[in-house]
């Protein structure tokens, strides 16, 4: 980076990861991080106007259109800007010669495969989202300059749309609650993407990176949205609050536009061999995020 106070620019000021990045890096430089008003991602003359403005020394596209049954029936939104607005990002900080961070999906992947998915393994989306997210990684290595894609899986946290705190709520107002057992992955915090996304950076900012490319970052270990579910109710339980009883379901059972992947694992070892950089459990990151 050049200067005292690098410029971090961030997309998608108010997302899940874009939130817990602005905490955990905000000693690293002067954070730019922009809503939608200020940049729209189905925009690119704004999102050109706007770097060059800034004129950052790091970029960090943490806004996607992550509404996965909904990108069902509006395609064209989900790839503008999964796809177009990370592919021109990539474009900007290539004619900048700095970094771009970006973030990607488990659901590049069709979750056929019966263990971890690496970085080799061929994607295959089951649906628009994870095809609009694919796109995103294609224009962004296309481009060929600096970049981390990162992919990761069933973000959480304290703000916004998510399984957390949709399970809190339900879990408190209802006596019985049915969730999916057949689906498999790694719920991570969005602190804990926050916290590796720190710790790249400050590698890469010491002379200590791995390669650029496309890298697996998810929490350790593995459960299903029913094993999650149990351990948010656990939490409940802890605090004496009211609690429904779990029931664990097929996916065939719970039908939505999207169909997900039953394997949603990845195998994140490449990213602890090229950058040093490991994940906690995700049952810790739970509790550590409830605390
Ligand atoms: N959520 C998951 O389970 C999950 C799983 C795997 C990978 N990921 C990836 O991880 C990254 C971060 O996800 P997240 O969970 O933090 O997402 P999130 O909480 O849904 O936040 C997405 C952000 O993008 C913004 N956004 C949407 N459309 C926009 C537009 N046209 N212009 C500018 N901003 C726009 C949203 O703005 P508003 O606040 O105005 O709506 C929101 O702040 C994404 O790349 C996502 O694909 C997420």
């Amino acid at each position: 980076m050049t200067g005292p106070q690098p410029r971090i620019l961030i997309s998608g000021q108010h997302g899940q990861v874009s939130r817990e990045l602005q905490l955990s890096l905000r000693s690293l430089g002067t954070i730019h991080a922009l809503d939608r008003n200020a940049l729209d991602l189905t925009q690119p003359e704004q999102i050109r106007s706007y770097i060059r403005a800034i004129a950052p020394d790091l970029i960090i596209n943490a806004a996607a259109h992550t509404a996965v049954d909904q990108a069902e029936s509006e395609p064209d939104l989900a790839f503008a800007i999964n796809a177009q607005a990370p592919g021109i990002f990539a474009e900007e900080a290539a004619r900048l010669n700095i970094p771009l961070i970006h973030y990607s999906t488990d659901y590049v992947f069709d979750g056929n495969k019966a263990t971890p998915y690496t970085e080799d393994d061929a994607p295959n989306p089951l649906g628009v989202y994870g095809r609009s997210k694919l796109a995103g990684e294609q224009a962004i290595t296309a481009v060929g300059g600096q970049h981390l894609i990162l992919r990761t899986s069933w973000i959480y946290s304290r703000h916004g749309r998510n399984f957390l705190l949709t399970m809190q709520r339900l879990l408190q107002e209802k006596p019985q609650l049915r969730v999916v057992a057949d689906q498999i992955g790694a719920p991570t915090w969005a602190g804990t993407v926050a916290h590796s996304t720190r710790l790249l950076i400050e590698r890469w900012q010491n002379g200590l990176g791995g390669e650029w490319g496309i890298y697996h970052l998810t929490a350790q270990g593995e459960t299903s949205w029913f094993g999650f579910a149990q351990a948010i109710a656990d939490q409940l339980k802890v605090l004496g609050l009211p609690c429904a009883e779990l029931l664990p379901i097929p996916s065939r059972d719970y039908p939505t536009p999207a169909q997900r992947p039953l394997n949603s694992r990845l195998d994140c070892s490449r990213l602890q061999r090229q950058w040093q950089v490991t994940q906690p459990h995700w049952q810790q990151a739970l509790i550590d995020c409830l605390k």
